[in-house]
């Protein structure tokens, strides 16, 4: 049974209250939260939508939201009617400056009611052209000054290149210290991705190897089998680069590469990220086509149902330049790191929905058996799943049972759903409780957001002025383009397919 410790009184104030996030992410987050035993009894949700809604209606529409998505599954009414008393529906526009005034005495009659100090958090759930001016409502209401307890939790996409998003840094910080911000990247919430750091660094065996004297190579794939769904408007703006790899992948990069912390303080973890992402090898522009691949994806065929293409989507241009695809090979100039490729891509409309990171190790330095033994040989791999499935598989080579030695690859593997039985809290659960807590460790800082971006930079820059003649690339239910298995190919690897389901032998 966990250790669960009651966390301090606290009201949230959630802008875009009555946004899709709150309704499928946020609300259920902080009912199992609450389920679970996490919150303080004095605890005040407020959320802040512009649609008008009378509190009865909201309520039922947040039910229905968390007896859809909840890992719990439905509501059952004594428990929710008990949550739903912390919960108000507040309409105001975030341009007003009533609104701001309207928080602060909410603030201050939860405060006095408790009689205490509370955290109070301001959670923009908007659309991001909304950030700096819900920001200067907090400010001119002097809702930013309790730097202890007043924070700001900012969701993605934090800018739409280095120079917005440094832009957006500069303003944030005029208004609130750094420890005050939690930009979110919900992969870093993921069960799985925070054991990426118990895995490499809780066990000492497998550190002497993470190395480029035994891996060969590394890749990332994050792939998605849905498409841009009623995101098209959004979508154009951002592409693949901008909408996954700038955050999410470059974070799983971030922990696989990063080098051991001296401790698990927050800002000792994000300085080793910040470090990977500091040694990443910039791309040129005249290189970009040589490390980077794009693609789009066009109408086909997904498990029997016939898809659209991606210029055939609700609010996307019929002639339109946006990737639903990205491939990039990174090399970090570091010790550890020198001369081994990362490959990493993200794609919408492909074959399968996966998260996996995939170690290759190089082979054995001699090779002793005889040549009918090694038929089936193959280096040593280690594939981290996040996520359908949950954990990590080991291939190594153990001699085929027989009269003659023959050598074959078997796994060796963890699974989640088979070591334990307690449900998996969702990554958004892990942020609020440490927005709550006061933890940024899983959050992105001002200078880690702006490298990342920095690395990015050649290839948005080459992509958006050099649009593609060969879009759409990509049949919908594939795994991407053509480009994307040469960007690997040419280097003698390719791109590593394995379902988790295969069972030993198979
Ligand atoms: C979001 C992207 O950040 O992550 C979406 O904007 C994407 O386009 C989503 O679908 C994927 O998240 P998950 O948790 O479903 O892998």
């Amino acid at each position: 049974m966990e250790n669960i410790t009651k966390t301090k009184p606290t009201i949230i104030n959630i802008f875009g209250g009555s946004g899709d996030l709150t309704w499928r992410k946020l609300i259920p987050a902080l009912y199992n939260l609450f389920l679970d035993g996490w919150l303080n009894e004095k605890f005040s949700i407020i959320c802040i939508g512009r649609t008008e809604m009378k509190d009865g209606e909201f309520i039922q529409k947040l039910k229905d939201g968390v007896d859809q998505f909840s890992r719990r599954g439905k509501t059952k009414k004594e428990e929710w009617d008990i949550f739903s008393k912390y919960v108000t529906y507040k309409t105001g526009d975030f341009s007003n400056k009533d609104l701001f005034i309207g928080i602060k005495k909410d603030v201050a009659v939860f405060e006095k009611e408790i009689n205490e100090n509370a955290n109070k958090i301001y959670y923009l759930a908007v659309n991001p052209q909304f950030f700096e001016g819900i920001a200067d409502g907090l400010k001119d209401a002097g809702l930013n000054e309790d730097v202890e307890h007043a924070r700001l939790v900012i969701e993605k996409p934090f800018g739409t290149d280095l120079e917005s998003a440094k832009a957006l840094n500069v303003k944030l910080l005029n208004i609130f210290e750094e420890k005050q911000l939690y930009r979110i990247d919900h992969y870093l919430g993921k069960e799985t991705v925070q054991n990426i750091l118990a895995f490499r660094f809780a066990n000492a065996m497998f550190e002497p190897l993470w190395n480029r004297n035994y891996i060969d190579n590394i890749q990332i794939t994050v792939s998605e089998k849905i498409g841009v769904e009623d995101r098209g408007a959004y979508y154009e703006h951002s592409g693949a680069l901008r909408d996954m790899v700038q955050n999410h992948v470059m974070q799983l990069l971030c922990l696989i590469a990063m080098e051991p912390p001296v401790s698990f303080d927050a800002d000792e973890i994000r300085n080793r990220k910040a470090d990977v992402l500091h040694a990443i090898r910039k791309i040129r522009r005249e290189d970009v086509h040589e490390f980077a691949s794009r693609g789009q994806y066009a109408g086909g065929w997904q498990e029997g149902e016939q898809v659209k293409g991606y210029r055939q989507e609700k609010s996307v241009d019929t002639d339109s330049n946006t990737e639903t695809f990205a491939a990039i090979k990174f090399f970090i100039d570091n010790w550890r790191w020198s001369n081994v490729p990362f490959y990493v891509r993200s794609g919408k409309r492909m074959q399968q929905s996966i998260s996996v990171i995939t170690v290759q190790f190089k082979p054995v330095p001699h090779q002793s058996f005889p040549e009918e033994a090694i038929e089936n040989w193959q280096p040593n791999r280690m594939i981290i799943n996040i996520q359908p499935d949950m954990g990590i598989r080991i291939r190594f080579q153990a001699k085929k049972p027989g009269l003659k030695m023959q050598l074959n690859p078997v796994d060796m593997l963890f699974n989640y759903t088979d070591t334990y039985s307690s449900g998996i809290p969702e990554g958004y659960e892990t942020l609020l409780l440490d927005v709550i807590e006061g933890d940024a460790t899983l959050f992105m800082r001002a200078d880690q957001v702006e490298a990342a971006w920095e690395i990015l930079m050649p290839i948005l820059s080459m992509w958006r002025d050099n649009p593609s003649v060969n879009f759409p690339n990509y049949s919908a239910g594939t795994n991407g383009p053509e480009t994307s298995e040469a960007l690997i190919a040419k280097d003698g690897n390719n791109w590593i397919i394995l379902p988790f389901e295969k069972k030993n032998n198979e």
